[in-house]
């Protein structure tokens, strides 16, 4: 009682001092925020309330000059500071000091099960924003990965929920730990990306929760997100930017979110759904600005004078407007109006040393068998005297321009040919084909040009000839960042390698198996010759550290211990998106506007092979090394809880071979038996280990009631039913090597 009175009269003695020096309340810093926000809000004019819930430039929203109260700077996001724009165009802006670190895409961090190294990136990105002088990074992006069509789906954390909650969490943590706001991204189901704006998507309410939704509520209830973007597509016949039940029943009432609610660019339809259904923040309406339409675009979104209109015709009060600035103001005050905020660097060795960390960890060595023709030994590590040919647009292709909103300007980003020339002495180069020349994007030129002339025929012969005589060859290949590969605004048109690659790789393998393929993708792609080629690498898009890493790898300085975050189908048939035919939709007559049911519903990815009994050709979860590890032990701590316990299994892991290396210990839960239909398995908790020569480490894997759960539709409650269930232990979805009875009572 003594002490609460003591607070009170401190909080009075400051504030009077404050008012005593004629500090407004909004601006003393000793006051809680919410008595902040209600004093700057009753402050504001009805326009200057107006002006601050949408956009007056292509990545600002305005301030409240009057009061000191700073304008909304975001950017793009997700994997480093997007290079200044025109204030009205997506032309970049010609600046000399906007060059960033380029961090690894976010599906290659979620490779690394490494939560971690989320914070690390998180917090480095942060850096970089802050000066930059944003206050709103729009990232991660964290929409699961249902086909490996998606064009953005490298942007993302792959296909489970629980990865990438582990991901997200950390991420939004460690960006907003530097005074800047994450702003999760794209709320929700936006799993496609060709006609982005007019999929309606219809799913049960088990795999929105399920599948769907776990991430972002995990950065909102967790991570304590103070941004969220709604997706550019539809649910229930709403635009997801102005959903209902999206936005105000799930986000806001449900999980209790205090953010602000961002639309995506342009992704906006309709003032009194915007007004009602959530929206907080409007960008890119008019994304062309001046040229088009109106003479003050900005003037015209609508949440500008439209939505004024609505207010002095009596058609709307300020009810709903107060709230949306309340949580505008929160987010200033929260970012830039916190003068605790630390200070931002730019390209520091600090955050090169995360950017190559995390793409080291992300590389997955997919196969690296014994061959005969290398005296029956894998080909990889290369040995650092070898002759090594390297083939492939990817070895000299910049991958951090291109691909949409998540282009950069990279202060440097080493190519894999580069990086393998600095690691080993006898290097040659065959281009072997030309795929996409292009090297600029929104004015980013890399001022190097991919041109050549010379047939397909004629690269592929040169590529041949040099192979002949090489120890290895490496073939660096895969997608890039052109339309239609992995892209923003499309999807993939099929599940093949493109520029007559298989025939490339072919005609290779016919002189000298010694074959390592390097795929550069942000997705699965079909691998016809994989039988024939020994050693496949996973490098995703690594970012300005690419070669480096690359190469540490190749050669074993760094040994590989990256995880798939999404299953790799042997057929594209193998996904059930596409099993099911409900993908892509179908156009809904004389509308504009396709319908797309989620029939595999929440079986997707490893799910659904699981349900299928289809072998993958790699699964979820896998990834090779080069050393050996085994579970000696897994024993829980009880073999009967209740649901307000938890459940703890002691794995004893060991590395059974003569490297150092890190794995990643995978728990699935099983449900031996419940009232709706369950997956054969779910990923619920993981731990990734470090262990030299011989050594080992027990890890603990906890489990609580919700890792039991399922979303029961009937009562729209999570819900675990008592029984038998299954943990089950492994590195791999594909490879459980214990399997743990328990009860829940
Ligand atoms: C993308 C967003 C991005 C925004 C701003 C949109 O087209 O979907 O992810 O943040 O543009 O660049």
């Amino acid at each position: 009682m003594k002490i609460y009175s003591l607070f009170i009269i401190m909080t009075l003695t400051l504030g009077l001092r404050a008012q005593a020096q004629g500090k407004p309340v909004y601006l003393d810093e000793s006051r809680p925020i919410e008595e902040r926000i209600d004093d700057a809000l009753r402050r504001m004019t009805l326009d200057e309330k107006l002006a601050v819930v949408h956009a007056q430039s292509k990545f600002s929203s305005a301030g409240v000059k009057r009061l000191g109260l700073p304008d909304v700077w975001t950017d793009d996001g997700p994997h480093g500071v997007r290079p200044d724009v025109l204030w009205d165009e997506w032309e970049q802006a010609g600046q000399t000091n906007d060059s960033c670190v380029a961090f690894p895409a976010l599906t290659c961090l979620a490779t690394s099960w490494n939560p971690q190294l989320a914070r690390a990136y998180g917090e480095s990105l942060g850096e970089e924003a802050l000066y930059r002088n944003k206050n709103v990074m729009l990232a991660p992006g964290v929409n699961i990965n249902r086909t490996p069509l998606n064009g953005r789906n490298f942007e993302y954390m792959g296909e489970d929920p629980w990865l990438a909650s582990r991901i997200v969490v950390p991420y939004v943590q460690g960006l907003q730990s530097k005074g800047v706001a994450a702003c999760v991204k794209h709320y929700a189901l936006n799993n496609d990306e060709e006609y982005r704006h007019q999929v309606n998507v219809i799913v049960s309410d088990r795999a929105l929760r399920e599948i769907y939704l776990p991430a972002f509520e995990a950065a909102v209830r967790e991570g304590g997100t103070w941004a969220i973007m709604g997706a550019y597509n539809l649910y229930n016949d709403q635009h997801n930017c102005h959903n209902e039940i999206l936005l105000n029943r799930i986000l806001k009432q449900e999980w209790g979110f205090d953010g602000v609610v961002v639309s995506d660019w342009g992704g906006t339809h309709n003032t009194m759904e915007a007004v009602l259904n959530g929206l907080d923040m409007e960008f890119g309406s008019w994304t062309n600005g001046l040229t088009w339409g109106a003479s003050n675009a900005y003037d015209s979104y609508y949440l500008a004078l439209p939505y004024r209109q609505l207010i002095t015709e009596g058609k709307l009060t300020t009810k709903e407007l107060d709230e949306k600035v309340r949580r505008v103001l929160r987010l200033m005050f929260r970012t830039t109006m916190n003068r605790q905020r630390p200070y931002g660097a730019l390209c520091s060795e600090a955050h090169y040393e995360v950017a190559r960390k995390v793409a080291q960890e992300g590389i997955v060595l997919l196969k690296n068998d014994k061959l005969k023709a290398n005296g029956n030994l894998p080909l990889l590590p290369i040995a650092s005297d070898s002759r090594i040919l390297v083939v492939g647009e990817n070895a000299i292709k910049m991958m951090t321009v291109g691909g949409g909103s998540s282009s950069l300007k990279a202060q440097h980003e080493v190519l894999p040919l580069d990086g393998l020339c600095g690691r080993f002495a006898h290097v040659d180069y065959a281009r072997g084909y030309v795929g996409d020349t292009v090297q600029s994007y929104n004015g980013v030129t890399v001022g190097r040009s991919l041109y050549d002339l010379r047939t397909p025929e004629a690269l592929r012969a040169e590529a041949v000839e040099k192979a002949r005589q090489a120890d290895v060859v490496v073939v660096v290949g895969g997608l890039n960042k052109a339309d239609y590969q992995d892209c923003e605004g499309h999807d993939r048109r099929d599940y093949a390698m493109p520029y007559g690659q298989n025939e490339l790789v072919r005609a290779i393998l016919a002189v000298n198996p010694r074959v390592v393929f390097v795929n550069i993708s942000g997705n699965a792609i079909q691998l016809p010759w994989v039988n024939e080629v020994p050693a496949i690498v996973q490098a995703w898009f690594l970012g300005s550290e690419s070669g480096h890493a690359i190469a540490d790898v190749l050669s074993g300085d760094v040994n590989p211990s990256g995880k798939l975050p999404c299953s790799w189908y042997a057929r594209l048939e193998d996904c059930g998106a596409h099993a099911t035919g409900s993908y892509p939709g179908t156009w809904r007559e004389g509308k504009q506007i396709i319908d797309e049911e989620y029939k595999d519903d929440i079986f997707v990815g490893y799910r659904w092979l699981d349900r299928q009994r289809l072998k993958p050709l790699f699964a979820f979860g896998h990834g090779l090394s080069y050393t050996s590890f085994a579970v000696t032990q897994a024993v829980a701590d009880k073999s009967e809880m209740t649901s307000a316990e938890t459940i703890a299994f002691t794995v004893s892991v060991k590395n059974t071979g003569e490297k150092a290396g890190a794995t990643t210990v995978q728990l699935y839960v099983s449900d031996r038996k419940s009232s709706l239909p369950r997956p054969v398995k779910e990923l619920k908790a993981f731990r990734k280990v470090f262990l030299q020569p011989g050594e080992q480490k027990d890890v603990v894997l906890t489990l609580d009631q919700r890792s039991l759960s399922f979303y029961d539709d009937r009562t729209q409650q999570w819900t675990a039913e008592a029984g038998d269930f299954e943990a089950l232990i492994g590195f791999a979805a594909d490879d459980i090597v214990k399997k743990v009875k328990f009860r829940l009572k």
